[in-house]
């Protein structure tokens, strides 16, 4: 049997990557509260895992007992400015004593400014829709980088625009479903503007700091290979969900099938690409599914599913995604900022995580400049619109009770981080039904 183990770069950064109001508990000043209140999701966030509660010191232990020298996390604008023309000092304050508290466990921070909530105020006044967003985005960067900056020099600006645009006013699964591409276009477009003055400002405050943005990348192929109408879909979606919003940084303009916008302060806003891989999705031509442009998403039936088939695990997509960013953009550090599968029982996540390392290994042993990979997520949290029906965490989490139990994969990553590799020990004690896929014989 081979033996043999793939080593990262020396500085590798490890990590898990979570969301404010997946993990604070409590959020009750922004959209997604008030989605919930309304009934529009699979329970409701309530503590979630009690991170504003102060739990964040236990989590952030397993975290660097597990190895990890990173962390993602975001902050909650809503918290941290509750009105228009209220600061919350306290609110800032915590999220320093977080950040200290890294610190002091020797870990990176990474912060994510908006990762999908908006305050109820900033609905009031038309959420992204509107170009007002562009500098009431800024003053809240600038309020909350200027509270901060002692502590962290690597921000993310704004999560998964895309989803947040084609969700919300594209497939309907988030806040406000409305079904209006040329507005999720808009949204998007607002979300470039954003960032773009976010990355200025961030630069400006804090000179050394590394700015980017997370993108969700899904690598996508035609389910019928012979088949122009598929092919055609396929370069639909792959062009609205995957490019639009990276060639906007590219060329300064966000091209679209239903119109285009000249965002020219947009060029080169990113010292990282951040990206989020989850699976590939298998596109075909679908009449009546007009709401997406008549394109519908899928996976191979034989796939190796998720417990709600949400995700497949298709690893040689990470690999897919890694070389499309390379290309995109060669001279340009990536850091995989989201990665992970939702598995309450931890049967899949073992091999999903040994053969996406090994993809990402590959990657990086053509010394393309992957710099960290921060796994989704540390500890089960609030999922969105599925709330609590998927469980991504190392951890488990018994949202009642706060009880957190760690599944086989956190011993997994743990010795992954500590080795800063991964050997075939690991993946023989953890996932041996994948062995031969990663160090065939
Ligand atoms: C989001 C996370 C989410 C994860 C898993 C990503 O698209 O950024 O907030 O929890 O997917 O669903």
């Amino acid at each position: 049997m081979p033996q043999a183990t793939f080593h990262f770069p020396r500085g590798f950064l490890w990590g898990t990557a979570t969301a404010a109001h997946q993990v604070e508990g409590n959020n009750t000043n922004n959209q997604w509260w008030q989605w919930e209140q309304e009934g529009h999701t699979n329970g409701r966030s309530g503590l979630a895992c009690d991170w504003w509660g102060g739990r964040w010191r236990e989590d952030f232990d397993r975290a660097v007992e597990g190895g990890q020298n990173a962390h993602r996390f975001s902050v909650e604008w809503s918290r941290i400015q509750p009105a228009p023309d209220t600061w919350d000092e306290d609110a800032l304050e915590k999220y320093r004593l977080m950040l200290r508290g890294l610190r002091e466990r020797g870990m990176t921070a990474m912060v994510t400014l908006h990762h999908f909530t908006d305050p109820l105020w900033l609905k009031e006044k038309g959420s992204w829709e509107t170009e007002a967003v562009v500098p009431l985005f800024e003053r809240f960067v600038r309020k909350t980088v200027e509270a901060l900056k002692e502590y962290c020099t690597l921000w993310c600006t704004i999560n998964e625009p895309n989803v947040y645009a084609l969700s919300g006013y594209g497939n309907g699964a988030f806040p406000p479903k409305v079904n209006n591409i040329k507005l999720a276009v808009q949204v998007e477009a607002n979300m470039v503007r954003a960032h773009a003055a976010a990355y200025r400002a961030i630069h400006e405050i804090q000179p050394e700091a590394r700015v980017g943005y997370a993108l969700h990348f899904r690598p996508m192929v035609a389910k019928n290979k012979w088949s122009p109408l598929d092919a055609l879909m396929r370069s639909i979606r792959y062009e609205g969900i995957n490019l639009a919003f990276p060639s906007a940084i590219s060329t300064g303009v966000l091209r679209s099938p239903v119109g285009r916008h000249r965002i020219p302060e947009a060029k080169g806003t990113q010292d990282y690409l951040g990206i989020n891989y989850y699976s590939r999705d298998t596109i075909s031509f679908h009449l009546f599914n007009h709401k997406e442009l008549f394109t519908y998403s899928g996976f191979p039936d034989d796939a190796d599913f998720s417990d709600t088939k949400f995700i497949a695990n298709i690893p040689e997509g990470f690999y897919e995604t890694l070389k499309w960013a390379v290309r995109a953009y060669p001279n340009t550090p990536i850091i995989v900022t989201e990665n992970g599968v939702e598995d309450a029982d931890d049967h899949m996540r073992p091999r999903y995580l040994a053969q996406h390392i090994h993809q990402m290994w590959r990657a990086v042993n053509f010394n393309w400049p992957v710099k960290g990979y921060f796994h989704w997520s540390l500890v089960d949290n609030f999922e969105w619109e599925r709330g609590w029906t998927q469980r991504f965490g190392l951890w488990e989490l018994d949202p009642e009770t706060q009880k957190r139990t760690k599944r086989p994969s956190a011993d997994l990553y743990a010795a992954i981080c500590k080795e800063n590799g991964l050997s075939s020990e690991m993946v023989q004690k953890y996932c041996p039904e994948v062995f031969e896929k990663i160090f065939p014989s």
